[in-house]
């Protein structure tokens, strides 16, 4: 069963207060809940899966609704942040949700994206991806891993700017973090 997975490494990822009475959007915001749990209150989260948002422990609030098609009016967040969400989705479901979050987003808002590379699937029977994280978050490191069919998910920072660039948005900040990186954009 082993033989299945393609494991990453543990990818080192600090994760800091940064924005201030803000409103953010947390697309896939269950499971471990990180963005809540550094924002509370300030956050709300969406996850189509409610048995996620039950695993979360944070002061966020939180909704069952696909990112594909956020109950949100138009340019409703000053931030909207994916935490490990898109490895989640194929092609198709990235761009929908990525053109959501725009919406949503007001101007001069914020997208904030930590993610992975994910290779191609080869047919070679390593058919999970798994990234291995340790998540440090004021003074704590949670290590926890997340896992995903390969097929059809295929993503680098690049294929992922490509997406975003014509959505009319301006990346303002690149991190890596060995396979993982964030990405920062600024709707103009
Ligand atoms: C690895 S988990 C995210 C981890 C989470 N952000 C955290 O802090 O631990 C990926 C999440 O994306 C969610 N997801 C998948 N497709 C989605 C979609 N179309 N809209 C919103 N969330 C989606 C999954 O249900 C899953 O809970």
């Amino acid at each position: 069963m082993e033989d299945r997975y393609l494991q990453t490494k543990k990818q080192k990822i600090k994760l800091q207060r940064e924005y201030e009475d803000a409103a953010i959007l947390d697309i896939g915001g269950g499971g471990e809940g990180f963005i809540g749990r550094l924002y509370g209150k300030n956050v709300i989260a969406i996850d189509p899966r409610e048995d996620e948002l039950l695993e979360t422990d944070n002061d966020s609030i939180k909704l069952i609704m696909d990112g594909r098609a956020l109950k949100f009016t138009d340019e409703n967040f000053d931030v909207v942040t994916l935490f490990y969400s898109l490895m989640y989705m194929n092609i198709e479901t990235k761009l929908e949700v990525l053109s959501e979050a725009v919406r949503v987003l007001k101007r001069n808002g914020l997208l904030d994206i930590w993610d992975v590379d994910l290779p191609d699937y080869k047919n070679d029977g390593k058919d999970v991806f798994v990234a291995q994280l340790d998540v440090e978050l004021e003074d704590d490191i949670t290590s926890t891993g997340y896992g995903v069919l390969l097929e059809g998910k295929k993503q680098s920072k690049s294929s992922i700017d490509a997406m975003l660039e014509p959505l009319g948005l301006k990346l303002i900040k690149e991190e890596c973090m060995d396979q993982s990186f964030r990405l920062q954009y600024k709707k103009l």
